[in-house]
């Protein structure tokens, strides 16, 4: 007997109309009436000539006989003799799994099912290394994430599967968005050079992140100088406003008219000619004010606009950070916008930034990113109505960033509500927790991977356990995520805690 075939029986596949067939058996569970040995969503195994046959339960069924006929269970009832004090009913009770076929694994490789079991065939429960192996993570150098549901096995997909083709976290609020973000950054942050390290540049809309700078290297395994968390406050930024064409500006005030933005145009190719330094919008104003060629009214609202863009504090000479300076291996850069209540001070300053890591991850001036954007809904909205600067950004990123490294994870409790371009482009999603039906089926549109019923289990999913579909593992997999292993202080309060705190 092989150590494979010594793994713990399951039961075994029976005839039905249905099947088995190619991509589906049913078994009835060993053990007593009342055990339960398997559960939906576990992976189980059938060992045949060909190969192991890898399946999921979907469903399970409990049947008894003595409870076939309602009439019978009736008469019973009215007697006031409950069925089970006369027939040994117990005895006849017993658990049909319904199971869809997921692959064949021949030769330490996947196959596509091209059979079907035999009716009769033992089912078992499948080892940890072969389903490791066929779902395709990583044990060695993958990121720790969490722990398969049902399974004894580490959740470790690898950086490759995960994130080299955009990732997107939806739920909804409260779900453990965030909180995976944390566990997925401090896996990130631990990497050893040589295993090869991500630059992360983090838009903390919240400013939830901010603890990580705190985080003693040695908490992590981390020796001083390998450890490099850099947290720049929103409005301490600065974008150069030479970096602006007429037709950004444009796109930062509604109704520019196309004349206007022409004779903006011509004021800017002029400065940038001759004032090589560099200039603020102040410098712009005085340019516009002083030329005669464009007409009265149109120097008015041009300069209506500047002044207004001028209040935001966001513009200035030269560029602050810089870019180049917050992109590098193994650091983790947080933007943190939680100063800025206006979300189009927030949006200016992320179509900033997406626009140079994709202009300088092209040029490869700086290493491979990736870019965390929470509450993405708000940056690349699906709805034309909303205004959006950094959109256009975000999905150049989204359609183009993967061949040269520059990727996104975006983060969003709506979405409905996000850009169906950039999300049909994330090859990778975690869901959560998610009990929207408008959501749902959104998601379930936007995810070739998703089949109906992972759909309706992500309903039932609870807080911190999530379902990874697309290419960071070979089938929809669920995985409980772990727990953080650095704890923010000052956790945020419950209700009744935050109540009584201000009533001290
Ligand atoms: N994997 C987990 N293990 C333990 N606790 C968790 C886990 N995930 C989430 N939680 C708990 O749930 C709380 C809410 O999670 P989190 O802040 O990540 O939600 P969210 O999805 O980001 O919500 P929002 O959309 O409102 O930002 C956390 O503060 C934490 O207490
Ligand atoms: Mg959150």
């Amino acid at each position: 007997m092989t150590e494979y075939e010594m793994t713990a029986r399951l039961g075994t596949v029976i005839s039905t109309d249905k099947g088995p067939n190619v991509l589906e058996f049913s078994f009835v569970l060993e053990g007593g009436p009342k055990e339960i040995i398997a559960r939906r969503g576990e992976f189980v195994s059938v060992v045949t000539d060909n190969g192991i046959v890898i399946a999921r339960v979907q469903d399970l069924l409990r049947t008894n006989r003595y409870y076939q006929h309602a009439e019978a269970v009736r008469e019973y009832q009215s007697r006031g003799e409950p069925l089970r004090a006369i027939f040994p009913t117990d005895r006849w009770q017993y658990t049909i799994a319904k199971t869809r076929v997921l692959g064949l694994w021949v030769e330490n490789r996947t196959a596509r099912p091209y059979f079907a079991v035999s009716p009769g065939a033992v089912v078992r429960r499948i080892d940890e290394d072969t389903l490791s192996a066929f779902l395709k993570l990583d044990n060695k150098e993958g990121l720790h994430l969490g722990n398969l549901a049902y399974h004894n096995l580490e959740f470790t997909p690898s950086i490759n599967r995960l994130l080299s083709k955009h990732l997107a976290i939806l739920a909804m609020s409260g779900a453990g968005k965030s909180y995976f973000i944390s566990v997925l950054l401090e896996e990130i942050i631990s990497r050893k050079k040589e295993q090869g390290r991500l630059s992360v540049v983090v838009v903390d809309v919240h400013g939830e992140y901010t603890y990580l700078k705190d985080i003693k290297p040695k908490d992590l395994g981390l020796s001083d100088n390998e450890f490099q968390v850099e947290h720049i406050r929103a409005s301490h930024i600065q974008i150069p406003v030479q970096s602006l064409a007429a037709e950004t500006i444009s796109s930062l005030v509604a109704d520019m008219s196309s004349i206007q933005v022409r004779d903006l145009r011509r004021v800017i190719s002029e400065m940038r000619g001759t004032m090589k330094d560099g200039y603020t919008l102040a410098d712009i104003v005085t340019h516009v004010r002083e030329n005669e060629t464009i007409s009265k009214n149109t120097r008015e609202a041009l300069i209506g606009w500047l002044i207004n863009l001028d209040d935001t504090r966001l513009f200035g000479k030269s560029s602050v950070p810089d870019v180049k300076s917050i992109v590098k291996p193994g650091k983790i850069t947080l933007i943190d916008l939680s100063d800025f209540i206006s979300l189009k001070k927030k949006q200016i300053v992320v179509a900033h930034l997406a626009s140079e890591l994709l202009y300088l991850r092209r040029r490869n001036e700086i290493p491979p990113v990736l870019l965390i954007l929470e509450e993405a809904h708000q940056f690349c909205p699906e709805s034309r109505h909303e205004l959006a600067l950094p959109k256009s950004r975000i999905e150049t990123i989204a359609r183009e960033g993967r061949k040269f490294h520059a990727l996104l994870c975006l983060i969003s409790q709506r979405p409905v509500k996000l850009s169906t371009t950039v999300l049909s482009q994330c090859s990778n999603q975690a869901i959560l927790r998610c009990t929207n039906p408008y959501d749902l089926e959104h998601i379930g549109r936007s995810s070739e991977g998703i089949d109906r019923s992972s759909l309706d289990a992500i309903t039932t999913l609870e807080i911190g356990e999530a379902l990874f579909v697309g290419e960071t593992v070979s089938v929809p997999t669920f995985v409980k995520i772990r727990q953080r292993k650095y704890e923010p202080d000052g956790l945020a309060l419950s209700l009744t805690e935050a109540v009584k705190k201000a009533d001290k």
